[in-house]
């Protein structure tokens, strides 16, 4: 597995031009991005990078690659980003790592974006993989009620001393779908919870996936782009 992770991350850096302002992703195949761009950097490639997590931060930093904040900039020329469930139709579901809300303002920044995955995370129908959302700590317990009451099977995230907590502060929801069904109409009803700030369904983006298998990374073109 590491190692379709890491040549699909790999390859992804072939992507980053000189001069781009580069979105990094969070997580296990997005840290062998991070790593073969630190490369790069320090052989003299000039871009400047905008950071999804405090994770992600911490590595791009010790790496010396330039960091910005989302703040700092108007756009983002190329995210790179992992995803933890894609269909053929460029639909996925991230936030496995706790990053979503963060991935997610920084996916509606780019102009373009690819996604990095192994083999295993391309499926024909999303939903096996439990869709996080980011809940508010305020009330929770209503908003995991209205979720459980709408049939979304809400499981709070637990971390290693209590609850899951994220960059933000806020909380996680893991809601065990089994099928998304209608992607715009759940996350229509996702979003018009009082209490859920975002979730993790990202429905049709990204121009490219590159899927790590045994051999050569493979490539897959959105052509509902
Ligand atoms: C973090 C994410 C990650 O991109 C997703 O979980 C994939 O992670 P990994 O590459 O470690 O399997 O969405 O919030």
């Amino acid at each position: 597995m590491e190692h379709k992770k890491k040549t699909a991350g790999e390859k992804a850096a072939e992507y980053v031009e000189d001069g781009m302002v580069v979105g990094l992703g969070t997580g296990t195949t997005a840290y062998y991005f991070i790593k073969q761009l630190g490369t790069l950097v320090a052989d003299g490639l000039f871009i400047k990078a905008v950071f999804t997590s405090n994770a992600t931060e911490k590595l791009a930093g010790g790496l010396n690659i330039p960091l910005l904040s989302v703040d700092e900039v108007n756009g983002i020329d190329l995210l790179i980003d992992g995803v933890d469930e894609i269909d053929h139709n460029f639909n996925s579901i991230k936030g496995g790592g706790g990053a979503l809300f963060r991935e997610k303002l920084v996916s509606r920044l780019a102009r373009r974006i690819i996604w990095i995955l192994d083999d295993s995370k391309l499926v024909d129908q999303l939903g096996k993989f439990p869709l996080p959302v980011e809940i508010l700590p305020f009330g929770h317990t209503h908003t995991l009620k209205k979720l459980a009451k709408d049939g979304m099977n809400p499981v709070l995230r637990s971390g290693e001393e209590g609850i899951y907590i994220t960059d933000n502060g806020n909380y996680i929801a893991d809601l065990h779908l089994e099928k998304a069904g209608d992607l715009q109409q759940l996350e229509a009803r996702l979003k018009s919870i009082t209490g859920v700030l975002e979730t993790g369904l990202f429905i049709n983006k990204g121009e490219r996936m590159i899927i790590g298998t045994e051999r050569k990374p493979k490539e897959i073109i959105n052509s509902g782009k």
